[in-house]
């Protein structure tokens, strides 16, 4: 087991101030569960990027409109997946760096490393709850696969729905952008530095 479980009846409070403390665990890898999350997510967030943008360019159109529900279809499902993203990392501390690693980085990598995941985090929930916002607003509320209607939470309106639109967007490229980052500084650890790190996130390796 490469994590520290939340188990053993811990109370909430009591876990969260151990997520705080500096890992003392000996896991040198991502659990099994945190990576298929992670490459699950990476696939279906950069496949949902690719379609929004191919859509957004179609002539008004059948094919269109079936594009618009596919992509608030997965939208929706993404965001399920990072409530259980969240709720895992919140309650499964993840490996500690390894030292080599920690002492190579200087202090603008490490914050730059931190930040990275804090806003990747944060822009999971932000870009399809603003996406589900903007098809509330413009009276296009999201029914998941055709048959369970899902709440609107902003009213119907020409003015809101046109304030919300270009945040939907700025998100997503504020998103892929950092993914850029992301994956670069990986590939980096990977190719130039040789430290190792990308195999934390890979499956089946020691
Ligand atoms: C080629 C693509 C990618 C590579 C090579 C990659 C690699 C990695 C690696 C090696 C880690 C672990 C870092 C560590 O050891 O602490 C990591 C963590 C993470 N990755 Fe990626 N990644 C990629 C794509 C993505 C994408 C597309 C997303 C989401 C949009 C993403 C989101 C995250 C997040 C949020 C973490 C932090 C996990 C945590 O500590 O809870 N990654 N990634």
């Amino acid at each position: 087991m490469s994590h520290v479980p939340n188990a053993g009846g811990i109370p909430p409070p009591v876990v969260f101030t151990l997520l705080a403390m500096p890992s003392t665990s000996a896991a040198t890898r991502y659990h099994g569960f945190a990576i298929a999350l992670h490459w699950v997510l990476a696939v279906a967030l950069v496949g949902i990027f690719a379609m929004g943008l191919y859509m957004a360019d179609l002539p008004f159109s059948p094919q269109r409109l079936k594009l618009y529900n596919w992509h608030k279809w997965a939208g929706v499902c993404i965001l399920a997946l990072s409530v259980v993203r969240v709720l895992w990392r919140l309650s499964h501390r993840p490996p500690a760096l390894p030292q080599a690693v920690t002492l190579a980085m200087p202090g603008w990598q490490m914050a730059a490393y931190r930040a990275t995941h804090g806003l990747l985090y944060a822009l999971f929930f932000i870009v399809p709850l603003v996406g589900w916002a903007y098809s509330s607003a413009a009276g296009f509320p999201i029914v998941l696969f055709g048959v369970l209607p899902l709440p609107d939470f902003v009213p119907v309106g020409k003015a809101l729905a046109e304030a919300i639109k270009p945040w939907h967007e700025i998100s997503a490229f504020a998103m892929a952008a950092l993914v850029v980052v992301h994956a670069g500084a990986a590939l980096k650890h990977q190719w130039v530095d040789r430290d190792g790190l990308l195999d934390r996130m890979l499956p089946g390796r020691r």
